[in-house]
C-alpha cells in the first residue's frame, strides 16, 4: 500500500533539466566537446562533478580535480544566473493541483533532488511548502543511482520504503528508486525510464486511481 510520494525536481516539476543541458552544452563548446541532447540523459539525475566527469569522457579528455572544479563551478554560475528567471508559472501543467489532491487524499509528499539549487528553484516556483520532506544534493554523500536520497526522504516522512513511490524523469533516477525498494513511476519515454514500474508522459498525467494494486 502507497503511503507516500517522493518527486525529483528537474524534469519532473519543472523544466530546468533544460536549463542544466544549456550551460553544460555552453562549457562543453568552450572545451570543444561534441554534446548532444541525447548526451545529456546520461547527465540526469547525477551529481555535478559526475555530469562533467561524463561530459569529459564523451570528449575523451582528462583533467585535474582543481581543473574540474574550477570548470563544475564555471558551469554552476551560468546554470544559477538562468534559474533566477524561473517563474511560477513554469512549474508543469496541473503538477501543482495533482499534489495537492494527493495531500488531500492523505498521502505524504517529500522532494528528493539530486541538485544543490534544488531550494532556489522551489523557491521561485513558489511551492516551497507543498512539500513536507525536503532532501537535495547539499544532504546526500551518493547521488543517484544510489537509492541514499530516496531513503532519506522516506525516513523524514516516517514512511517505510516499500510504501513510497518515486516520480522521475531519469534513467538514475529511476534505478536509485527501485534500489531503494521502493515503486517508481517513470517521466517521460520508454527509452530513459523503461524500468520503472508505470511510465506517463507529463507528471500530471498520473491519477491516484493508478496505485490500485500496488
Ligand atoms: C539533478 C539533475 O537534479 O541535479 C542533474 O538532473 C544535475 O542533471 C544535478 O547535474 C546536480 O545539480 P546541481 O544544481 O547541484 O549542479
Ligand atoms: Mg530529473
Amino acid at each position: 500500500m502507497i503511503k507516500a510520494l517522493i518527486f525529483d525536481l528537474d524534469g519532473v516539476i519543472v523544466d530546468t533539466a533544460h536549463y542544466h543541458f544549456v550551460a553544460w552544452q555552453r562549457l562543453a563548446r568552450e572545451l570543444g566537446i561534441d554534446f548532444t541532447e541525447k548526451d545529456n540523459e546520461r547527465l540526469k539525475g547525477v551529481s555535478r562533478m559526475r555530469s562533467l566527469e561524463i561530459i569529459l569522457e564523451i570528449g575523451n579528455r582528462q583533467m585535474s580535480e582543481s581543473e574540474k572544479e574550477r570548470l563544475a563551478t564555471r558551469k554552476n554560475a551560468w546554470f544559477v544566473e538562468y534559474i533566477q528567471n524561473v517563474k511560477p508559472d513554469e512549474i508543469f501543467p496541473g503538477v501543482k493541483e495533482m499534489i495537492q489532491t494527493c495531500k488531500a487524499a492523505g498521502f505524504r509528499v517529500a522532494l528528493a533532488s539530486s541538485s544543490k539549487n534544488a531550494r532556489t528553484v522551489l523557491r521561485n516556483l513558489k511551492v516551497e511548502d507543498l512539500f513536507e520532506g525536503f532532501v537535495d544534493g547539499n544532504m546526500i554523500t551518493h547521488s543517484k543511482p544510489n537509492p541514499e536520497i530516496f531513503l532519506k526522504a522516506a525516513a523524514q516522512l516516517g514512511v517505510e520504503p516499500q510504501h513510497c513511490v518515486v516520480f522521475e524523469d531519469a534513467e538514475a533516477g529511476v534505478e536509485a528508486a527501485l534500489a531503494a525498494g521502493m515503486k517508481c513511476v517513470g517521466v517521460g519515454s520508454p527509452e530513459n525510464v523503461g524500468k520503472a514500474n508505470q511510465i506517463v508522459k507529463n507528471t500530471a498525467d498520473f491519477k491516484l486511481a493508478d496505485l490500485a494494486g500496488w
